[in-house]
């Protein structure tokens, strides 16, 4: 068997490993992962794996064999900085919960590299598009030039809570965030899905499960007309978004994520006017609350 083939199988595997760690099952979801060579967006190797067995350091793959790649493991982009791309079975998780359709216009905020946006891409098919957006110039730089041979990405550098985007059916932001950036759910279609991780404080590095649970949280929006539903679909450590970190909306979740009620929000509001008694967190001009 030559090594193209022997690696398509081990592409396979990988997507049935991480959607099964995901507890997702989601065929289209499968073949996007075993159809995208991530080795193909993370530079040269040796590659850069984060080893929790070693405090979450970052331990040079053994050799230049992709397989190294095919595993359920971040991998640094800048290690310096701890900027890395992120762990498969969460993406797996979250994109399930985003559900790119064939012919849906999908917004990655925090691109990085530009691997899960080309998976995105692959979910959109030629009908629709994924714009990426990536605040650091050298890692958005990246993106355009992994990216460069998918006609249907555009890869855009700068701030994506403030960058203009057509209207989209999917905004995927991949940076821990105080808040949701108005734009966002300005732009987001009816019917449209935004996976928003919400952090307090310093909530990325090597985390414990507990820590994790209490100061970092992925919810789903979901956009009726001008209501948005809410849900929390995941425990989140994550790097922080630029331009979207509040000190008082930090507060205050610090605040609620210490209390019980994050597993019964259903609603979120553009607007901080909800009783007490219905609110699992309020910041300035938004809230989450249980219905
Ligand atoms: C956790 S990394 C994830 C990168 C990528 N999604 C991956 O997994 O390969 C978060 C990324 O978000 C970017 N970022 C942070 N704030 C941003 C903002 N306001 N607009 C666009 N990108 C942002 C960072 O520069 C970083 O590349």
């Amino acid at each position: 068997m030559n090594r193209q083939a022997e690696l398509d199988i081990i592409r396979a595997a990988y997507a049935r490993h991480v959607l099964g760690a995901a507890v997702v099952e989601d065929e289209r979801l499968a073949a996007a992962f075993a159809a995208i060579h991530r080795e193909d967006f993370l530079g040269s190797p040796p590659w850069p794996i984060i080893r929790w067995f070693r405090n979450g350091d970052y331990v040079p793959s053994p050799d230049d064999d992709p397989v190294h790649l095919y595993t359920d493991v971040l991998v640094g982009i800048v290690p310096e900085r701890r900027l890395n791309n992120g762990q498969p079975s969460l993406h797996a998780l979250l994109m399930h919960h985003a559900a790119p359709a064939a012919g849906d216009h999908v917004v990655h905020i925090g691109t990085g590299s530009g691997y899960y946006t080309a998976i995105f891409a692959h979910l959109a098919g030629a009908a629709g598009r994924a714009t990426g957006i990536e605040y650091e110039a050298e890692v958005a730089a990246r993106a355009q030039a992994n990216l460069a041979p998918y006609t249907n990405v555009r890869v855009v550098q700068g701030d994506g809570t403030t960058a203009a985007f057509d209207k989209a059916d999917v905004i995927y932001v991949n940076a821990g965030c105080t808040r949701p950036a108005e734009t966002w759910l300005d732009r987001l279609a009816d019917g449209g899905r935004l996976i928003l991780p919400l952090t307090s404080g310093e909530n990325f590095g090597s985390l414990e499960a507990e820590q994790m649970r209490r100061s970092g949280a992925v919810f789903r929006i979901v956009r009726r007309g001008d209501e948005y539903f809410a849900n929390r679909i995941s425990a989140v450590a994550i790097f922080p978004c630029a331009g979207n970190r509040d000190e008082a909306s930090e507060q205050v979740l610090a605040e609620a994520f210490a209390k019980e009620g994050l597993q019964r929000v259903t609603r979120l509001y553009r607007h901080e006017d909800i009783p007490d008694d219905r609110c699992w967190v309020r910041g300035p001009g938004w809230a989450l609350a249980y219905s």
